[in-house]
């Protein structure tokens, strides 16, 4: 057997041009959504996400504004910028590209961003509504995963998933996406004792690691659904996921390539979550 790919480019496209239409028509009740993208320092991985987001933005007609700091700017004038971008009429989505240099504390950061435009989902109060299924924000990655878990018309209702990872963007949020349409779900992470006897049980596997390799096929049950959220470099430079593709796509059902798969849903759901954030704040 060999795995379908689900196709993050071709998925994305479609639901970029939902937002596309959806920004239009907003646009003639006398909304443009608008997206304040935050970047301090001079990462350079960082600079090529803010770039691509900004970049993805106009594609599907949004309005965004791209503020670049020196890594030297203090806590407090960060904090300043995030208030007035919170007062702004024109901004309905705020997005502080993490990681922030040392001396900022990311986590007071976040929650100074008003929960009506944390299209991140990064915020105390997002993840307390995703937790107890409150309407807010999800953060990207993730809702990405469901997205494409969609796309398939898979229905998680009795089935077993597996989260590998527990990170607040990703591992946390993704098991409480999946528990709450009705999955039995399993969180591993470095400390988990016996990963392969989990993984062997799944009928979806989430990889959320950020390490070559952690899933391989003799880990995976014939049928599975098989989503790698991983941004790796392989030993000859070229862009790999945690999940080692060639030999699990003979096993799985479904499988999502890296580059191409989880990569542009994560840009795509951040525009469906400034579309909302502008669609909420709008007037009737
Ligand atoms: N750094 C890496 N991924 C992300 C993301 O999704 N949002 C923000 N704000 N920073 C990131």
């Amino acid at each position: 057997m060999t795995a379908q790919l689900i196709d993050g480019n071709a998925l994305s496209r479609q639901l970029r041009s939902e937002v596309a239409e959806r920004a239009l028509a907003l646009k003639a009740r006398g909304t443009t959504p608008g997206l304040a993208v935050v970047l301090v320092g001079d990462n350079p991985a960082s600079q090529v996400y803010v770039r691509n987001k900004v970049k993805a933005c106009h594609e599907a007609g949004l309005h965004s504004v791209l503020e670049q700091y020196p890594a030297e700017l203090s806590e407090t004038e960060l904090l300043a910028r995030v208030h007035a971008l919170n007062n702004d009429p024109a901004i309905h989505g705020i997005l502080v590209q993490l990681p922030l240099p040392a001396h900022i504390d990311a986590q007071k950061v976040i929650e100074a961003i008003s929960p009506a435009k944390d299209v991140d989902g990064f915020h105390m109060a997002s993840a307390g509504a995703l937790m107890t299924g409150m309407p807010g924000f999800w953060p990207c990655t993730p809702y990405g995963c469901m997205k494409m878990l969609e796309s398939i018309g898979y229905d998680l209702r009795g089935k077993h998933a597996v989260v590998i990872g527990r990170s607040n963007i990703v591992g946390k949020p993704m098991a409480l996406m999946l528990l709450a349409q009705d999955a039995t779900v399993t969180v591993c992470h470095s400390r988990t004792k016996d990963l392969k006897a989990q993984t062997l049980q799944a009928d979806v596997i989430v990889a959320a690691v950020g390490k070559r390799n952690v899933l391989t096929a003799d880990m995976v049950k014939p049928g599975a659904v098989v989503l790698d959220v991983g941004m790796n470099r392989n030993d000859e430079g070229k862009l790999c996921g945690d999940v080692d593709f060639d030999g699990v796509k003979a096993v799985a059902s479904h499988i999502t390539p890296v580059p191409g798969g989880v990569g542009p849903m994560t840009i795509t759901m951040l525009l469906v979550n400034t579309l909302e954030a502008a669609e909420r704040s709008a007037p009737h």
